[in-house]
């Protein structure tokens, strides 16, 4: 029997996680299962076939999985911004608020050269803190975003606008 199922088939909700109120999209799930990992990494690239790419980063944690499975296809470098503290070398960091509350992120210093051409990943955009963030940390170390790309895109919580806004190309694969 073919199999139908599409990226967002792989993916479930859980709800009141981890707060009351949160609807938890999970995607261990997708992660989990071959063909869900490979369909979402294909559908993910495809917006930027032909698109030089130098880097992908990816944000902590999700952002990780997919990040180094796309760096891998595409034979380029993966470089993690992570939660404070947790980068041994030097860093930058910039500070924002998300779903459910407040934050650092950092990128070591010495991660990307100037110019270089880079497509940001993450698993979810939802107020687009983290990504946005993450943006500011590539830009200052020169790099420019060529892409950021989701798996899954919350449009009512705004992430879409106000990254769009920031004269981003954003691609997600469902919502
Ligand atoms: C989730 C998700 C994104 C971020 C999106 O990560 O993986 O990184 O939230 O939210 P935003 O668009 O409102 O910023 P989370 O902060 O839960 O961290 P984790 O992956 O380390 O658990
Ligand atoms: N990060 C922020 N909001 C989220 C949600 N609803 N599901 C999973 N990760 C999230």
């Amino acid at each position: 029997m073919p199999n139908h199922k599409t990226v967002q088939d792989y993916i479930r909700t859980i709800v009141d996680f981890p707060h009351e109120g949160i609807m938890f999209r999970d995607v261990t799930t997708l992660f989990a299962d071959p063909r869900g990992l490979r369909l979402a990494v294909d559908q993910m690239l495809h917006p930027y076939a032909g698109t030089r790419i130098d880097k992908v980063i990816g944000l902590e944690a999700r952002g990780f999985i997919l990040g180094g499975a796309i760096a891998h296809q595409l034979s380029v470098g993966f470089v993690p911004i992570r939660k404070k503290s947790k980068l041994p070398g030097a860093t930058i960091s910039e500070a924002y608020t998300l779903e459910y509350g407040e934050a650092v992120v950092e990128i070591h210093d010495d991660a990307i050269q100037a110019g270089e051409k880079i497509l940001l990943v993450d698993d979810l955009l939802a107020t687009g803190g983290t990504a946005e963030a993450g943006i500011k940390l590539v830009e200052r170390l020169g790099g420019e975003i060529v892409g950021c790309a989701f798996v899954i895109d919350l449009p009512d919580l705004g992430g879409r606008a106000r990254l769009e806004k920031m004269g981003m190309d954003v691609h997600a694969l469902c919502a």
